[in-house]
């Protein structure tokens, strides 16, 4: 089976390539994985061609995607905090760019899966509780908006027999390991990665601050499922809100507390950052994922067992938790 990726280079994508390769999709062996990114894929396997190029690009598109590609998952993104900092880019990659890519996927004739990612940052203004799966989309950032086009786009490319689409609203992802990057929700991964490395984290909200979070093994179990999954089961509809866990920041800081000692959390620095307030402040907390449950996609049990997770994969590196508490 051949699939292809965008934003192959990045986190989520250089993830869910290795479970690829290790797993296949249900059951079929994945002899073929072309990436494109701007930066190359991590991963080294004689299966994986990483095309270092911008997503955008006809001729990458043509080189990368044929009519042996059963199923592309499309991860590349100019994410939160660089779309609204940089409108035209943001529109040209996450709207421009994922057309061009579905007008070529239409040429081939071949009807494949397409997997997209969207975000809770589809959701915004007054907002229930508890977000449902018919709750509309009503996004307060220019990242926000791109995404629920995309959606849009994949449900018509759907509809039209073009493509055989799905988007998962997947949860903010922590923890994220490597570097920060550009989006709002960064935190959420920075103040349980960097007190575990021993280096100082700023936290710019406050420890009421409550986010929909998912970790990145789940994540990539999720988006493996989506690959899988039978596109009859979703009718007209779809977009899956996946479920996820609804943790305040002041809990994600007692589970680092309760996985690694109460030095590591020390190294945590509230310094409010209102521009990120107002973004995060606007994503929904808390959903009831009902219809994606059904579906088989899963959340992890607590946030505990995130960070224990974080920090088996890490090998627990930092000094400050050689001896974390059991
Ligand atoms: N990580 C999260 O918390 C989260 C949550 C919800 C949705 N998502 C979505 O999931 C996807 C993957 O997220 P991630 O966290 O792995 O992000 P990431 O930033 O690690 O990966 C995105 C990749 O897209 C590439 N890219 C950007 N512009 C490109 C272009 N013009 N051409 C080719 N490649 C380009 C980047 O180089 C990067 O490697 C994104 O679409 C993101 O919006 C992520």
């Amino acid at each position: 089976m051949q699939i292809a990726i965008t934003g192959g280079g990045g986190f989520l994508a250089s993830m869910l390539v290795r479970h690829l390769l290790d797993n296949g999709v249900a059951g079929k062996p994945v002899t073929r994985i072309i990436t494109i990114d701007l930066v190359p894929c991590p991963v080294v396997d004689a299966r994986v061609e990483s095309i270092v190029a911008d997503v955008g690009d006809r001729d990458v598109l043509a080189r990368a995607i044929s009519a042996q590609t059963k199923a592309i998952v499309h991860l590349a993104a100019v994410v939160s905090g660089q779309a609204e900092a940089d409108f035209d880019l943001g529109m040209r990659v996450n709207i421009d760019a994922t057309r061009v890519l579905l007008e070529h996927i239409r040429a081939l004739g071949t009807r494949p899966r397409f997997v997209f990612t969207s975000s809770v940052a589809a959701f915004g203004g007054k907002l229930p509780d508890r977000v449902q799966d018919d709750t509309r989309a009503l996004p307060q950032s220019s990242y926000g908006v791109q995404k629920v086009i995309g959606e849009l786009l994949v449900s018509d490319y759907t509809r039209k027999g073009y493509v055989d689409g799905i988007t998962l609203r997947v949860p903010t992802i922590s923890v994220r390991p490597g570097a920060p990057n550009k989006a709002a929700s960064s935190f959420a991964s920075g103040i349980i990665r960097e007190p575990l490395a021993g280096v100082e984290a700023v936290c710019p909200v406050s420890a009421e601050m409550r986010m929909w979070l998912q970790s990145p093994d789940r994540a990539i179990h999720n988006l493996a499922h989506a690959l899988a999954l039978d596109g009859s089961l979703l009718g007209n509809d779809r977009t899956v809100n996946l479920p996820g866990l609804s943790v305040s920041v002041g809990t994600m800081i007692d589970a680092l507390r309760i996985a690694a000692g109460d030095a590591v959390t020390r190294l945590i620095r509230f310094e409010p950052d209102p521009a990120i307030e107002r973004i995060v402040a606007s994503w929904p907390n808390d959903f009831d994922a009902v219809r994606a449950k059904a579906l088989g996609f899963v959340a992890d049990e607590d946030y505990v067992s995130i960070v224990r997770a974080h920090m088996a994969r890490i090998g627990n590196a930092s000094p400050l938790t050689q001896n974390p508490p059991a």
